[in-house]
């Protein structure tokens, strides 16, 4: 009997994978080790932490990515996290629907989304970091004046000591990313805290990714062609490999080299308004093989839904102009959560809706 390949996974020719992604010359790597530093800092930076803070500035501007190691988090604590997720998606589809999202809460394990209206080739389990998370409606059609709800996690049962190893992982990757956020503010000449405020009621959540092994590498993806939309994303990702970044200088696409104890870091969409494109939030997708399942763990760090996206004050001015309207993060959020969760005719949206006219 010959299986068919179910085409709702399957992608337009030109978005395919190709049989051999390059793996040279891939995203730059750097040390953390002086971020300690960033705690006395207080007038002019220190030597080390100068010149780490010139490998974020040209990681950000020139790839949008990069890898970091030596960065605090505790290899136990990943692995605690690691051991969590398997036990998870090991488990009978039944008991792993038992915590499935739905139209009310978007959050626990799905297997049905979509990027750009093709369907993933991977399931996942998605928990906030701070409950309640507070955003916009799902169900609101927007436009007018939103409705709130506060979401809650939806923690399953099995495997013991999910949520412990969860809430772990959580909190010690959010403090990177608040140091990861000071370096970014320190590459563009800002106070390191300048942009903490924005994350006072912050909508960050963590997703756990399961690509199991796919009959048809070459048709589907594990996740489509994206950027990420928030501020930063800090990834985990197992030995197997298969995260695809699209090169700045030449558009082709680059695989990202696994590194024990590292993660992956970028910059999204929001990060690229607030430079006023001083840094480009990098298109990225995930390749999938016949072979091996994979594991991986982004970390998406997102302000608080009131919060206006904008080029920073600080950085406009006449001669160098606001190049993005202004836009409302809860409903930018809402909205393409909306297209990845139903499949829809319409575009999903992005940020060069937003871009100003020449
Ligand atoms: C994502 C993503 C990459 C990966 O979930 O947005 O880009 O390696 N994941 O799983
Ligand atoms: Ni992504």
């Amino acid at each position: 009997m010959v299986l068919e390949f179910d085409p709702a996974f399957i992608q337009a020719p030109e978005h395919r994978p190709k049989p051999a992604v390059a793996e040279a010359g891939s995203i730059p790597l750097i040390d953390l080790s002086p971020l300690h530093l960033l705690e006395q800092h207080g007038g002019p930076l220190v030597a080390e932490l100068e010149v780490l803070v010139a490998q974020v500035e040209a990681a950000c501007r020139d790839w949008g990515f990069f890898q970091v190691i030596n960065h605090g988090v505790p290899p136990a604590v990943v692995e605690r996290a690691w051991a969590a997720s398997r036990g998870f998606f090991a488990l009978p589809p039944e008991e792993r629907r038992r915590v499935r999202r739905d139209e009310v809460n978007p959050l626990g394990y799905y297997e049905a989304e979509n990027t750009k209206n093709v369907r993933d080739w991977k399931e996942v389990f998605d928990f906030v970091v701070h409950e309640p998370a507070v955003i916009p409606s799902p169900g609101d059609a927007g436009g007018g004046v939103d409705r709130l709800i506060e979401l809650r996690n939806q923690w399953p049962q099995f495997p013991h000591g999910f949520r412990e190893a969860l809430v772990e992982y959580a909190q010690a990757t959010e403090e990177l990313a608040f140091k990861l956020l000071e370096l970014i503010s320190l590459t563009l000449s800002l106070p390191p805290k300048r942009l903490h405020v924005f994350f006072k009621d912050q909508t960050s959540f963590i997703r756990l990714n399961h690509y199991p092994p796919c009959s048809s590498p070459h048709l589907a993806l594990g996740v489509g062609r994206h950027k990420d939309a928030g501020a930063l994303t800090i990834l985990a990702q197992d030995d197997v490999g298969g995260l695809d970044v699209r090169r700045r200088s030449d558009g082709e696409w680059v695989r990202v080299k696994p590194i024990p104890n590292s993660f992956i870091i970028n910059v999204g969409d929001i990060a690229q308004v607030w430079s006023n494109d001083k840094y480009e939030s990098a298109e990225h997708r995930v390749s999938v093989n016949s072979e091996r399942e994979r594991f991986s763990i982004p970390f998406f760090f997102n302000p608080a839904h009131y919060v206006m996206v904008k080029p920073l004050a600080d950085l406009v001015d006449e001669k160098n102009p606001a190049k993005y309207e202004e836009y409302n993060w809860g409903e930018f959020f809402k909205t393409r959560k909306n297209s990845n969760f139903k499949k829809l005719d319409v575009e999903n949206i992005q940020i060069y809706h937003f871009k100003k006219a020449k």
